[in-house]
């Protein structure tokens, strides 16, 4: 358990320099999951070392798969077992607060002959995962509740994998990418095609991840504007190194800090620019951000660029709700940076904020109207009305949410007075050197005086 921290934010401007923004949260998961399931050795550069996705590599050590860390040269070496190869682990398999590690284990323990349970903490043990069992059930998988949580679907959970687990065609009601990879990484010994088909598409790493290792995974957009993925079973996955790129999802944090300071300037080199992760990016630039992107190129299989951030006269807009799945991460963050735009911004689409880390709408809401910003609450919705000056002054609480604490502390940058977030530890589930980073570029981001 982490020690609690309470960190303060105040009055920033001038942030300059290069920063090196860590590994990709997402990428990182199923690098471990898919190497750990594979045959033969997997380097793994760039590999993020946060606490989310060491409780993945703990879990991956628990199923019989080892990992040999070369912290000096950042490489992790991960011996394949292959897709049939994981043992039933003694104790259960602790995730900690991270929905990716959750959802991703449990689909892979769900086609292999096992039984594991699954734990996480407060927040990890408030989200819904009947999303989750009920593709992996009609698979074969059996599942078991504690009796008090069958109806909510919570964890802890107890899951007696399929042997082999049955093909799947599979539409899901939201788009994410937690519900697919889950499917697919059953779907691996199915005898047969397992289909899964989203309203639209939601990231594609796991797709990508799976072809990189030599399984058959098709994708394409139905007349109707759905994707599809289509993963030929019994596959077998052949070990080959794997470079992860630095997390957009991190950055965006970096970037809205720079946009709203003044006189800032940054670049941040070498970050993930794949397409169904940055739509945060074109909405900063509808909104009128100065932002540009140089150097794109494909690093490890995965599109990167180096991003150019500077003090921007940021205006509202409406943010499309098809663009959401590409920006999912990002709408607490985006909040912050529409308290600094001329008029409003509405963000409609964004139901699925409700059931994160914690209820991102509801606290973003309470938080932003706290530091003296203007909000609308609705069901699926946000609206943030834009300061000339923000007050700030208040104490939040993180709510066990890395990206709720991160984004009210950019939001202190421009406040008149302090902001200061409660459990900010949370905060290393996803960017450990976030307030290091930030302040290395001249933000003060502080630990208050006791
Ligand atoms: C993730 C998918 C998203 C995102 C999460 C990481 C992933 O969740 O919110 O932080 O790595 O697959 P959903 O796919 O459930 O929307």
């Amino acid at each position: 358990m982490l020690q609690k921290q309470t960190l303060v934010s105040s009055v920033t401007s001038g942030l300059k320099g290069l920063l090196n923004i860590p590994g990709d949260k997402s990428i990182s998961h199923r690098s471990l999951i898919l190497s750990g399931m594979a045959i033969g050795r997997t380097n793994i550069r760039g590999l993020l070392r946060s606490e989310d996705v060491l409780s993945t590599l703990r879990a991956m050590q628990q199923l019989g798969v080892s990992i040999a860390d070369d912290f000096d040269k950042n490489v992790i070496t991960v011996k394949g077992i292959g897709t049939c190869g994981f043992h039933s682990p003694d104790k259960p398999l602790d995730l900690g607060n991270s929905g990716t590690g959750v959802r991703l284990i449990m689909g892979a323990l769900a086609g292999q002959p096992l039984t594991a349970s699954l734990t996480g903490d407060a927040s990890l043990s408030a989200r819904p995962m009947k999303r989750i069992t009920d593709p992996l059930q009609q698979m074969g998988a059996q599942i078991a509740y504690l009796p008090q949580n069958e109806k909510k679907g919570l964890l802890p959970v107890t899951v007696k994998g399929a042997n082999p687990p049955l093909p799947l065609s599979y539409a899901t009601q939201v788009a994410s990418a937690q519900i697919k990879s889950a499917i697919m990484l059953a779907g691996l010994n199915a005898r047969g095609v397992t289909i899964v088909t989203e309203p639209y598409i939601s990231r594609d790493h796991t797709e990508s991840m799976m072809r990189h290792f030599g399984v058959e995974v098709e994708q394409r957009i139905l007349a109707d504007g759905r994707h599809q993925v289509t993963l030929e079973g019994e596959a077998d996955l052949t070990a080959k190194s794997i470079l992860v790129p630095r997390d957009p999802s991190s950055a965006a944090f970096a970037i809205v800090a720079a946009l709203i300071t003044p006189e800032s300037d940054i670049t941040l080199p070498a970050v993930g620019l794949n397409p169904q992760r940055i739509g945060l990016i074109t909405t900063l630039i509808e909104m009128g951000a100065n932002l540009d992107i140089a150097n794109e190129r494909l690093e490890g299989g995965e599109p990167v660029g180096d991003i150019h951030a500077r003090s921007s006269k940021l205006k509202g807009i409406e943010v499309p709700a098809k663009r959401a799945a590409s920006m999912i991460d990002e709408y607490p963050i985006l909040s912050v940076a529409a308290s600094c735009a001329q008029g409003s911004t509405y963000m409609p689409g964004i139901g699925e904020l409700r059931v994160k880390e914690t209820d991102r709408i509801a606290v973003m809401a309470r938080g932003l109207k706290a530091c003296g910003v203007s909000v609308k609450e609705q069901k699926n919705s946000l609206t943030v009305y834009g300061q000339k000056q923000i007050t700030g002054g208040a104490a939040i609480t993180s709510q066990h949410d890395h990206r709720i604490a991160m984004s009210f502390l950019v939001l202190g940058m421009v406040s008149q007075q302090a902001v200061s977030v409660m459990n900010t530890e949370t905060i290393a589930t996803s960017f450990p050197e976030f307030a290091s980073l930030m302040n290395s570029a001249g933000a003060h981001i502080y630990a208050p005086e006791v």
